[in-house]
């Protein structure tokens, strides 16, 4: 069984729908521990309430992103964790962890990537007209949701659209999303080729 550490700034409605698919059997991980930068992060208490282990690493003691990044190994490391899932967790990892961890973090992110990385990507999909946006999930490198692609799925932006109601069909999506990808890490089937994830077993 493959140990998770989630990572979450925010609400975790992520980190509660993998959580849930956990619980139906359809993943076949345990979430080992939920890591935070913000102590009141609502991710942290949905931990708690399920009594996983939640722990909030203060960024404000650490000079740099790197440092940060090393305490957090060090957690990551002792704790035994096979996959790190970025769940809204509003931090540029460093080279120190994506090297040590390649293609054991995965994140996602709320559009068709490449298109509209980094933040506010519901708002850049408005504005810019498309008419279609969706998520990705996708393993971490060392760009800005920049690594390969695992899943993707499309959402239809409506005439009627605004931040909210899109963010909320796109959050829809990827809590169907998430625990599908980590599944698939969990059962050895992600092969990744240069760019290229497939799915499955090869
Ligand atoms: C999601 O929209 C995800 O795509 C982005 O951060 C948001 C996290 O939402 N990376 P939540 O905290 O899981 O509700």
């Amino acid at each position: 069984m493959k140990r998770l550490a989630v990572l979450a700034s925010g609400e975790g409605t992520n980190l509660e729908a993998i959580f849930e698919a956990i619980e139906r059997e359809e993943v076949a991980a345990e979430v080992g521990l939920v890591i935070s930068d913000r102590p009141t992060a609502p991710a942290l208490g949905r931990a708690r309430r399920r009594e996983v282990k939640a722990r909030f690493l203060d960024p404000r003691p650490f000079a740099t992103r790197e440092e940060y990044d090393c305490a957090l190994l060090e957690i990551l490391q002792q704790e035994s964790v096979d996959l790190v899932v970025l769940a809204g967790f509003m931090r540029l990892l460093s080279p120190v962890l994506v090297k040590e961890f390649y293609l054991r973090i995965m994140n996602i992110h709320p559009s068709l990537l490449p298109a509209f990385p980094g933040l506010n990507a519901v708002e850049q999909a408005l504005d810019h007209g498309v008419k279609v946006t969706g998520c990705t999930v996708h393993f971490v490198d060392e760009g800005l949701d920049t690594g390969p692609i695992i899943l993707q799925q499309a959402v239809p932006i409506l005439e009627i659209d605004t931040i909210e109601t899109l963010h909320q069909r796109i959050h829809a999506v990827e809590h169907r999303l998430y625990p599908r990808a980590i599944d698939l890490f969990s059962r050895d089937k992600l092969t990744v080729k240069g760019r290229r994830c497939y799915l499955g077993e090869r």
